[in-house]
Parts: structure tokens; C-alpha cells; sequence
């Protein structure tokens, strides 16, 4: 049974660190001579939740963990620790290796980047979207065909290309590839990493209106992974920043944007060019250097540094999340929630 008011997915307290060298020799150990390990922080102390049908955006700079966190869900990664759980079940004590056969693999599925990495060039669009619901459940040819032409339908893919190869295929068709792999399973949750970066602006907007439609149709939850923010705004119910493994800010994609608390938050955002006639953008420039992943102080902000704002507290005292707003919340020591909501809570 499932229950429609808890949460399809539910992330908390995940880490995942890399260890950045090799372990000590047992000699080296034995005499005490071994020197700690350090390792590199990809995703630190995550905690969110994605609701049943919904959108949630994650936004972030290259390298602030956002790959990871999405591998981690995706269970090809196995986490250092953390709960992962679907649908109320644990999932991320899984092994990485055992997930793909395990009956959880069709729930969760994932768009990649770039469709020329992620399809085999030696199947046909045929045979990459009959993959994985033949690998689920074989089917006798006849449904087969049949399954497979409905999802390219559903995909916008005309019947015709079903037997080319990704080299004879355009990059919005191996997009359309790619989706209709994806949602084969008919999965619950799916994620969505950079789906459109590696296409055209104008085939973007078509993949992206398509995404769209099949979220409606299908009642999938998404978690859809951007640097384009304007992309983000306009699909997303939700959007998380994070930065050096960290959320910063969560919180309704209209919130976030109309009104950032993170000051991180407020330069990512001040970057989006703006068109309208008399919105003059005024763009925060960040100066200093991003403080380093490896082994990072858990005491001090990891914006610290870079931060326009910092005070003496950022150096001595990780700011956690805390409410902003209804639903909305930010980790800064200096950033002020609404009054209303201080009312609420005193
Ligand atoms: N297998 C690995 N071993 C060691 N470090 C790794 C590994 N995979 C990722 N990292 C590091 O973890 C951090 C987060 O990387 P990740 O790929 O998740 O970033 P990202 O937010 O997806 O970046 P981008 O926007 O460029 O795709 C980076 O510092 C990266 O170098
Ligand atoms: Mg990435």
C-alpha cells in the first residue's frame, strides 16, 4: 500500500565522501605510522524529501555535489552513510552492485546528460527503449513491438526512426531516446540530470515542454538537476541549492526566486540576465576562493570566504537550515525570516 501524503522520497543526514589516496598499509598501521586518509566531501549531511508528483529543482555550481547525490539516489553510488528511503522502504543499504536487479531499479530511473553517452551505439532506438522492459519482464514480441511504439508515440519519436542507430539520429531524437528509455518502467521517480544541456536552445524548449506533458500524463515525481535557472523557475515546484555538499536553501520555486534568503542564493540568482524593460539585474560578484571540499572544518560556513556578507559566527559555527518562511528555509547565521513567521513560532 501506498500512502499518497508521505513522501516518494525521503533523504536524510547522506553523506558521501571520497577518499582521496590509498588506505595505509597494514605495516604502516601497525607501527603507527599511518597518516589519516583525507577525503573529499561530495554530498555532507543532506536531508529532503520529494513529494508524489512533484518537481523538485537542484541548482548548484559545477562541482557542489549534485552528480553525486543524484548517484547516490540512483543507488550507482553506495553512500558513506545516510538513509535513503522510497516509498517509506530503506534503499540505500542496498549494495550499489545488487541495486540493478533488485525489484526497486524500474522505480527510480534517470535521464542523462548528454543521449550519445548514455545510448549504445550498437542498438538500435528499438532496442535501447525495448531494454530495460525486457530486462524487467520479457514480453512476446507482438506486445513488445507494440510497448515499444506506444512509448515512442508518448515520446514524440515517429515509428520510422525505431530502427536507426544513435549515429543516425539527431540530438533532440536521442533525447526523445533516452525519455522514452526512461520511462519504459513506468517509474515513480525520475531524475533528470542536465536532460537539455547538450541540445540547441530551440530543441530544448520542445524536450522540456515534452517533459512537461509526461510528468502530467504519467504522474511522475522529477528531480530535475539545472544550471539554467530561468528552466529551473519555470518547471520546478521546489528548487534546493546546494553548495559544497551542503543545502543552503530550500524551499516553493516562486519563494526561492521572487525573494532568496542564502547570499549564495541571491548571487546564483542575480546572475540570470533579465529582458524585461526597466529590471536593471544587479549582479553580485562573488570575490575570494571557494574554501577546499577536502576535509572541510564542520565549525566554520563553507561559504565562508566568499561570502559578501560573513561575520565572526560563520567562522566558528556551521549555520544549519532553519524556517525563512512557510515551507521555505535557509542556512545562514545572517539571513532574517519573515516576521510573520517568528509570530508563529513565539
Ligand atoms: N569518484 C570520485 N572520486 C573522487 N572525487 C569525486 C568522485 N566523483 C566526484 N568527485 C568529486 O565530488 C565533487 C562533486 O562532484 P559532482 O560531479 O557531484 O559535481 P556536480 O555538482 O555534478 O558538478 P557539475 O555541475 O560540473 O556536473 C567534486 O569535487 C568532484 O571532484
Ligand atoms: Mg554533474
Amino acid at each position: 500500500m501506498t500512502n499518497s501524503t508521505a513522501p516518494l522520497l525521503d533523504i536524510a543526514a547522506l553523506y558521501k565522501l571520497f577518499p582521496l589516496g590509498h588506505k595505509p598499509s597494514l605495516f604502516a598501521r601497525a607501527r603507527g605510522a599511518a597518516k589519516p586518509v583525507p577525503h573529499l566531501h561530495a554530498v555532507d549531511n543532506v536531508n529532503f524529501q520529494i513529494m508524489r508528483g512533484e518537481t523538485m529543482g537542484l541548482v548548484g555550481e559545477s562541482g557542489c555535489g549534485k552528480s553525486t547525490l543524484v548517484r547516490l539516489i540512483t543507488r550507482l553510488l553506495d553512500p558513506s552513510d545516510g538513509r535513503i528511503r522510497l516509498n517509506g522502504e530503506e534503499i540505500g543499504h542496498m549494495p550499489a552492485k545488487g541495486f540493478g536487479s533488485s525489484p526497486y531499479r524500474p522505480r527510480i530511473q534517470m535521464v542523462f546528460q548528454d543521449a550519445t553517452d548514455s545510448l549504445n551505439p550498437r542498438y538500435t532506438a528499438f532496442d535501447a527503449i525495448a531494454d530495460p522492459i525486457h530486462r524487467l519482464k520479457p514480453l512476446p514480441k507482438a506486445k513488445l513491438k507494440a510497448r515499444v511504439e506506444e512509448l515512442a508515440d508518448l515520446c514524440g519519436l515517429p515509428q520510422a526512426l525505431l530502427s536507426r542507430f544513435p549515429h543516425q539520429l539527431s540530438g533532440g531524437q536521442k533525447a526523445r531516446v533516452g525519455i522514452a528509455r526512461a520511462i519504459a518502467v513506468d517509474p515513480e521517480l525520475l531524475i533528470l540530470d542536465e536532460p537539455t544541456a547538450a541540445l540547441d536552445v530551440s530543441v530544448q524548449v520542445v524536450i522540456l515542454q515534452l517533459l512537461e506533458s509526461l510528468k502530467q500524463r504519467l504522474g511522475m515525481s522529477y528531480l530535475f538537476v539545472s544550471h539554467d535557472l530561468n528552466v529551473v523557475r519555470l518547471l520546478c515546484d521546489r528548487v534546493m541549492v546546494m553548495y559544497l555538499g551542503k543545502i543552503v536553501e530550500i524551499g516553493p520555486a516562486e519563494a526561492v526566486f521572487r525573494q532568496p534568503r542564502h547570499p549564495y542564493t541571491q548571487a546564483l540568482l542575480s546572475a540570470i540576465p533579465h529582458f524585461e524593460p526597466g529590471v536593471e539585474s544587479t549582479r553580485v560578484r562573488l570575490g575570494g576562493e571557494p574554501r577546499s571540499p577536502v576535509d572541510p572544518s564542520p565549525n566554520v560556513c563553507r561559504f565562508y570566504g566568499r561570502c559578501p556578507k560573513g561575520e565572526a559566527a560563520c567562522e566558528t559555527t556551521m549555520p544549519q537550515l532553519r524556517p525563512m518562511a512557510p515551507q521555505h528555509q535557509a542556512a545562514c547565521h545572517l539571513a532574517q525570516p519573515d516576521p510573520d513567521l517568528l509570530r508563529e513560532v513565539a
